[in-house]
């Protein structure tokens, strides 16, 4: 077992997830915008600190994905926000893609960037301390899309990354998201994602990724946003266990799903019943988390930037985080 094995074991082990702080300055402006708060350095890290300083944080969370300006900051008290979670025996990751681009000649699709001069930045992340990245590309359902081009040249840049963070002694988490966006059904949602997965393990492959080194962040199957159907969590953990198991080679250790907007207790219902339902499936891989908005919207509603409410937000993070962490381990008078 190498060092990158035991650690994305370490990471996806039960009862713990990894928490999703990763958002660029522009989407956290966005988040805080919709609070009624300008985006502000000063803000953002107001945020961060926040979250990082949760008492027992790290019952329930085995690392954390921050997004490069968070890495290069300090806690009020002068410690590094990096040394601050190595403190509490908390993973610090990053994401290191440099977000989306219209892809040419699409409909609306987008292509994500970030390979050049990877190499480089993971060297300086190496100093930060850092152990682990995200790569995060993006698919949307429409009557056109996701079309194959689209599909091919995001999955061969998440190989390509994760090939690289592996050479540079990263662990990569890969997430090819299946955006819920839209009016079409649970049944196309599979299809997709089931499309997807296929080709994000053959160029996988192509790179020679260690599968055993890394971490797949998908999403679930579900319905989209827009559409009438409101989805059992039964089906969801169905469907979304069918297509796992049809794509995802048994060497990965660990399966970590995003929440992708769905709301808070729907998202640990269907991760509590995807849990439940794997034993039926004797899946190979271990299920957890790695939820951004599920943990962290309404805890950034209640701060709404003052520091009254920072035990409050504190307060509702930990609970997020608890119900996911015995949704995960299937207890079911607890989440
Ligand atoms: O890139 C997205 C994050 O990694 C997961 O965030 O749970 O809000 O979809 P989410």
């Amino acid at each position: 077992m190498t060092r990158l094995s035991e650690l994305a074991q370490f990471l996806v082990k039960q009862p713990k997830g990894i928490l999703a702080a990763d958002e660029s300055n522009a989407t956290m402006d966005n988040r805080l915008l919709s609070i009624g708060l300008d985006g502000t350095e000063f803000r953002r890290k107001g945020w961060r600190e926040l979250i990082f300083s949760t008492p027992d944080l790290n019952e329930y969370v085995s690392g954390i994905i921050m997004y490069d300006e968070t890495v290069r900051q300090k806690s009020q008290l002068g410690q590094s926000f990096v040394g601050m979670l190595t403190s509490f025996g908390i993973v610090p990751g990053v994401k290191v893609d440099t977000g989306t681009e219209h892809l040419v000649d699409s409909d609306g699709e987008f292509l994500t960037h970030g390979l050049d001069g990877l190499s480089k930045r993971l060297r300086e992340y190496k100093n930060f301390d850092i152990q682990f990245t995200k790569w995060r590309s993006v698919l949307n359902i429409g009557p056109n899309t996701p079309s194959d081009d689209c599909i091919r040249l995001n999955a061969n840049r998440l190989s390509k990354y994760a090939s690289i963070a592996q050479r540079e002694g990263f662990v990569p988490i890969v997430e090819p998201e299946v955006l819920m966006d839209g009016d079409h059904s649970l049944k196309k949602c599979y299809e997709v994602t089931d499309k997807v997965l296929n080709i994000v393990f053959s160029e996988l492959s192509k790179e020679n990724v260690k599968l055993n080194s890394m971490i797949l962040k998908p999403n679930m199957i579900l319905s989209g946003r827009l559409s009438d159907k409101e989805d059992s969590s039964e089906e969801v953990a169905v469907s979304t266990l069918e297509c796992l198991i049809q794509n995802v080679p048994k060497d990965v250790p660990g399966i970590a799903f995003l929440s992708g907007g769905q709301e808070d207790s729907q998202a640990t219902r269907n991760l509590f019943q995807i849990s439940r339902k794997s034993r039926e499936f004797s899946t190979p891989w271990e299920l957890t988390f790695s939820f951004g908005r599920a943990v962290l919207s309404s805890a950034l509603h209640t701060w709404n930037g003052n520091t009254n409410f920072v035990r409050n937000a504190q307060d509702i993070i930990i609970n997020r985080l608890r119900s996911n962490s015995n949704a995960r381990v299937n207890n079911p008078a607890k989440i």
